[in-house]
């Protein structure tokens, strides 16, 4: 007989003794349950682990973003001191590529402090491995009240952000709930609801809203209003429609209710939400865009190039990680960019 993981047990006693709970819960469990979560256990990204991320690709991701951070200091008129925050680092390789660009302006390196927002201690230790001569802060939350310039990072974070499922069918509204079905297995459900659910959108299908991104935008909008700066969002775009919650283990789809707390569990970032609750909370947005044409729109055809001509034995190997960023048919337009800025900062690069 199989046999549960922990949180699975501990879940399915709770929902036999409280009923069954809202996906949101569920996945905020499966991810960041202190003793069992995913992100609790193991590291778990790269090529040996369950998923692989565009910095886990290639060091020419984090070096166009480093080069972005360049420019939007730049920008701004280069102030003294400038924060690079950092939400959901994974194992820190996307900011030690920017740090190492960051080389190329010693003006800015000197003015840069870099703070990590990271809830897992096992990647907290991580980072700290890969960032051994960064000076590197970690914290809990974004500081809202600081005075220092901005700029916020976020790649592929807001894509554990726990979202919940609303179905309509012929106009009557229920939530998705994870319940137990009579064999006492976890299982999707619905509870009916006597409202049209906020945010939800449209008629008859399977609608995604994720709780805490308003909030999450608002107090990101808070600290760049007073502080200044901008915002790079970049995740697995989709716009609330359908049915997106996935599980993966060792890079293969799994059930999402089949083993929480060990394989990762992500939905599609709806970015028309992003877009909306940011300028709604009076920042200026750029974007959506293809991380294809963002990437290429920095250089980053250019860079592989000149890193080619460094290595020609390598050049086969840089080819295929650029195809894994850009392609169409790869990361190029699956995956989306935002930026988000404050009144102040009139554009920024890689958007037409
Ligand atoms: C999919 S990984 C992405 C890692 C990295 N950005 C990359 O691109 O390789 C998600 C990251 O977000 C972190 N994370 C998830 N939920 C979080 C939360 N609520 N607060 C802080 N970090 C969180 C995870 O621990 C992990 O570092």
């Amino acid at each position: 007989m199989r046999r549960d993981p922990p949180l699975a047990r501990r879940l399915k006693a709770e929902i036999a003794l409280e009923g069954p709970i809202p996906i949101s819960r569920f996945m905020a469990r499966a991810l960041l349950d202190p003793l069992d979560g995913y992100y609790a256990r193991s590291v778990t990204l790269g090529e040996d682990g369950d998923f692989i991320t565009a910095p886990e690709i290639s060091q020419m991701f984090g070096e166009m973003i480093g080069a972005w951070c360049i420019d939007v200091w730049h920008r701004m008129g280069r102030p003294p001191a400038i924060e690079i925050a950092e939400f959901g680092p994974g194992r820190g390789l996307l900011m030690r590529d920017v740090w190492r660009v960051a080389a190329i302006d010693p003006a800015f390196r000197s003015a840069v402090s870099v703070t990590l927002i990271e809830a897992s201690p096992v990647l907290r230790a991580a980072q700290a491995r890969a960032l051994c001569d960064v000076p590197v802060t970690w914290r809990e939350e974004l500081d809202i009240r600081g005075d220092t310039p901005l700029i916020v990072l976020a790649n592929e974070f807001l894509d554990c952000m726990p979202i919940d499922q609303y179905v309509c069918v012929d106009g009557r509204w229920a939530m998705r709930m994870v319940g137990l079905d009579p064999a006492g297995e976890l299982a999707f459900g619905l509870a009916p609801l006597d409202t049209v659910p906020p945010g939800a959108q449209g008629s008859d299908g399977i609608f995604e809203v994720a709780p805490s991104l308003k909030g999450w935008i608002d107090r990101l909008a808070v600290a760049l209003h007073g502080r200044g700066g901008a915002a790079l969002l970049i995740d697995y775009g989709g716009d609330g429609r359908g049915d997106t919650l996935q599980a993966v283990y060792r890079h293969t789809r799994t059930h999402p209710l089949s083993a929480p707390g060990q394989h990762d569990l992500t939905a599609h970032v709806d970015f028309r939400a992003v877009c909306r609750h940011a300028s709604d909370a009076g920042l200026g947005v750029d974007g959506p865009t293809g991380q294809g044409d963002f990437l290429r729109r920095l250089g980053i055809e250019h860079r592989a190039r000149r890193l080619a001509a460094g290595d020609p034995g390598a050049s086969e190997r840089i080819n295929r990680q650029l195809e894994r960023l850009v392609a169409e048919d790869a990361m190029g337009t699956l995956f989306q960019v935002v930026a988000l800025r404050s009144p102040g900062l009139m554009s920024v690069e890689g958007f037409q």
